[in-house]
């Protein structure tokens, strides 16, 4: 029976259809060993329409310039990590559009952005996309400099200036804060308070993974072919594994993933690891599932895979398997740690550019940033997380690895290359998606209700920016 059929007879509602006859991301955690908190054995899906997303959002340069004005200018961003300002006089350059920020640690528990423009006649103090320590931020040009707490320090000649009074010039801040590591700006000072724009499950469900207590130990950077929505929205779905990335879909449940959305600016995605693709059902065996999925992760790869006995599940082996390694290798007791946290890819999307891979197998951030003047181009970056060690030290976070256009993800050097060709892979389809949307007749896409329910409700939050 046709998947269209079934859902009929059985009179569900739109979003309530799953793929038929197989468990949910929810029965195959249940049945784990090391059993999951309540907060990843919840959903929170819900139905948002079914009309077609306009395309001009992805091709029109003046939708660009309207999301700068008020989309970029409104939210709060992941501008860097701690680790990358742990000392007093520490900043880190945040560049989004044609705005850039100067976050500088101003003291040991507080952080400020600063907008990197001189008062005088608008230089930049520091170049984009650089970082250091610093005791004052001076001025390249005519040498006016401010105090790390952002008061004016000097103007020179200021016989010249009777005009400028000191106390108004300060340099201009947006806002900040700091959750998990994450150091979050936002321009817009009436905006709400970072923990009521993420929500209180969100809020809730970030204090259990720990990421203050990693560390950025490997951080790449290439600019994508396609819009920043495309780009995202690329990394939003498990629809996509089974054409896109075949060799993984052999030890990844993708067609009865999970989709959350908790409130405007984040969702969640639960993709089972472990479990075969229900598209893959009958051509391969338990056995198959642990081989693929053994060989296909270099942290867990030794001599060649064992042969599960009676009653094995690949899942609950891979989960035994992973417990162990990291248990070693961190000096960690992870025996109360659920298969799932340990095993399954979490991502949350974080309005509007960050994806959050949380989980303690693999655990990464995503930042996707418009390129300034290229409505057709992102700036992506991956940051690899790790556990600080246990003596208490902070390692200073990786250089970034900047890749050329033609350099293929493989060749980013600390990255695992079967994760890079799955970006590449991801990359291949964005040429082709951001050609595709300039050449069709359709003047919207079209959505699944379920699977792709994170790539409506982040267009919805799009939305709500631009026409607000
Ligand atoms: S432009 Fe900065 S000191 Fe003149
Ligand atoms: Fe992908």
């Amino acid at each position: 029976m046709s998947e269209q059929v079934l859902k009929k007879e059985m009179g569900l509602a739109p979003g309530e259809a799953r793929y038929p006859g197989e468990p949910s991301t929810q029965d195959i955690i249940a049945r784990d060993r090391v059993p999951a908190p309540d907060w990843v054995r919840s959903e929170s899906y819900e139905f948002l329409g079914d009309e077609d997303v306009s395309i001009d959002r992805y091709i029109d340069p003046a939708f660009a310039a309207v999301e700068f004005d008020k989309l970029w200018t409104r939210t709060w961003q992941f501008a860097c990590r701690e680790e990358h300002i742990p000392e007093v006089g520490d900043y880190y350059v945040y560049d989004i559009g044609r705005r850039s920020f100067i976050i500088a640690r101003v003291a040991q528990d507080e952080v400020r952005a600063y907008y990197n423009a001189c008062l005088h006649r608008g230089t930049m103090l520091r170049a984009p996309g650089t970082d250091g320590c610093a005791q004052e931020f001076k001025c390249s040009f005519h040498g006016w400099s401010w105090n790390l707490d952002g008061s004016l320090k000097q103007a020179l000649c200021d016989w010249d200036f009777p005009h400028v009074k000191a106390e108004e010039y300060s340099l201009p801040r947006a806002r900040v804060e700091l959750l998990a590591g994450f150091v979050f700006i936002n321009m817009d000072h009436d905006a709400p308070s970072l923990a009521d724009y993420l929500g209180p499950e969100f809020m809730a469900q970030i204090s259990q993974w720990g990421l203050e207590d990693r560390y950025t130990y490997c951080h790449v950077s290439k600019t994508l072919p396609a819009n920043w929505k495309l780009s995202m929205a690329a990394f939003m779905e498990a629809y996509h594994v089974l054409d896109t990335h075949p060799q993984v879909a052999v030890s990844n449940a993708d067609a009865n993933s999970q989709y959350d959305v908790y409130g405007e600016h984040v969702d969640r995605f639960i993709s089972t690891l472990g479990v075969l693709s229900p598209h893959l059902k009958g051509k391969y065996t338990e056995q198959d599932v642990f081989n693929q999925f053994t060989l296909g992760d270099s942290s867990v790869a030794g001599d060649a895979p064992r042969q599960l006995k009676e009653g094995e599940t690949a899942r609950q082996c891979m989960a035994d398997m992973i417990r162990q390694a990291f248990e070693t290798q961190s000096n960690t007791d992870l025996s109360k740690v659920s298969d799932s946290e340990l095993l399954d890819c979490f991502s949350y999307t974080l309005f509007p550019n960050t994806f959050l891979f949380p989980g303690i197998s693999l655990p990464m951030v995503y930042r996707f940033r418009p390129a300034p003047g290229d409505h057709r181009k992102t700036i992506y970056e991956v940051f690899f997380l790790r556990p600080v060690p246990k003596d208490g030290s902070r390692p200073d976070p990786a250089e970034p690895v900047y890749l050329r256009d033609d350099q293929s993800f493989t060749e980013a050097q600390g990255m695992d290359p079967g994760f890079g060709a799955i970006l590449d892979q991801d990359t291949e389809n964005l040429i082709l998606q951001q050609a595709g949307l300039e050449a069709s007749a359709k003047p919207g896409i079209t959505l699944g209700n379920y699977q792709e329910i994170r790539v409506r409700h982040f267009e919805r939050a799009v939305d709500k920016y631009v026409s607000g």
